[in-house]
């Protein structure tokens, strides 16, 4: 008994000083495994005599399963402690405040297209889009601006380059967006009412013109869609996007693509500097219009006898400038962050649907 009780102290001292579950693990294997110690003891049982065996059988047996008892008590807490080294190492401070993050901010030409597809949008317009790039057929020829037409001349055109040998007349970045009228024309037929906001390209530049800016097209086509209509979708228009009743001036123009045609003033004050749009005796420049010519109802498909309408593209950059006090349009185009932080909007601003 005496060498049971030696192995008992021996198992249970290793046991209790095991300090992880691996070794745990060996001292199972080195005690009770195929070839453990006690294991070995207990096939020994067999070459005992039956007086022997009587005694030893039952002790050795209390042994294994004290040991085995030790075993899995031992692994439990090593288990437990583990768990609590865990928690204490992965202790996470949900007081601490949060990290400081930069915020970008929505560019002004970003604002203003959602204002003015906001404010459009509620009058019954929805949005058009057509590419960049465009054929000088939908830039061009489709909108009655023929190749000789010195309105090809005056856009400043960027072309897009042909292989040598390759005959064909070269794409153009669109000079305006009202390619896009053709393009819905032919898809949708009349009636119809969209506007269509995009990028445009001219080869210019100075305070004023840089050569990438951005128009938004209207186009309105029915059965009996006058220039009156016209007058009052603008000047509902403007009064909505700035606010406060805004008065505007049709003055006789031409566009090869509109007849009659007219350029449109809002009226304006430039009192102490600074333009102020809605009041006082002034008039600025901010968009072309007129009545669709029937050559470009045709161009797109639509029947001139039976439909006609109005067509306007306002610059979206001078809309910006003016609502927002924006000097100069070079600096909408430079990516400066000081710049874009000044006057750009947090992304929760809502478009401006107040009206005058
Ligand atoms: N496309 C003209 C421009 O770029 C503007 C315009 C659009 C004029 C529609 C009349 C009708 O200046």
């Amino acid at each position: 008994m005496t060498a049971f009780d030696d192995l008992r102290h021996l198992w249970l001292d290793r046991i209790a000083q095991a300090s992880d579950e691996a070794s745990l693990e060996e001292l199972r294997v080195a005690a009770l495994g195929k070839k453990g110690e006690i294991s070995l003891k207990m096939r020994e049982l067999g070459q005992m005599s039956a007086e022997e065996r009587q005694v030893a059988g039952p002790a050795l047996n209390a042994l294994k399963d004290e040991v085995n008892s030790a075993l899995v008590a031992k692994k439990a807490a090593l288990g437990d402690a583990a768990l609590d080294e865990r928690l204490k190492a992965e202790w996470l401070d949900v007081t601490l405040p949060a990290r400081h993050r930069r915020q970008g901010s929505i560019h002004p030409v970003s604002q203003v297209t959602e204002e003015v597809t906001a404010i459009f949008a509620d009058m019954g317009f929805a949005v058009a889009e057509g590419p960049q790039i465009e054929t000088d057929f939908y830039n061009f020829d489709a909108l009655n601006i023929p190749g000789h037409h010195p309105a090809r001349a005056e856009m400043d055109t960027f072309y897009t380059h042909r292989a040598e040998g390759d005959d064909r007349p070269p794409h153009v970045l669109r000079t305006h967006t009202s390619p896009v009228q053709i393009r819905y024309m032919e898809a949708n037929g009349a009636p119809c009412r969209i506007i269509a906001p995009g990028r445009v390209y001219r080869a210019d530049y100075d305070q004023t013109h840089t050569p990438m800016f951005h128009q938004v097209e209207g186009l309105a086509i029915d059965k009996d869609i006058s220039m009156a209509n016209l007058k009052w979708v603008l000047e509902e228009f403007f009064s909505a996007f700035f606010g406060t009743s805004v008065k505007t001036r049709f003055r006789a123009s031409h566009f090869p693509f509109t007849e009659p045609s007219a350029e449109v003033d809002i009226q304006c004050s430039w009192e102490g500097g600074t333009v102020k749009v809605g009041e006082g005796n002034d008039w600025l420049e901010v968009l072309g219009s007129g009545m669709v010519h029937p050559k470009v109802l045709q161009a797109g498909g639509i029947d001139p006898n039976e439909w006609q309408g109005f067509a306007f593209g306002i610059g979206i950059d001078r809309l910006a400038m003016l609502k927002y006090g924006i000097p100069d349009l070079r600096a909408f185009f430079d990516s400066d962050l000081r710049w874009l932080r000044h006057y750009g909007f947090a992304s929760l601003d809502m478009p401006n649907l107040h009206r005058g």
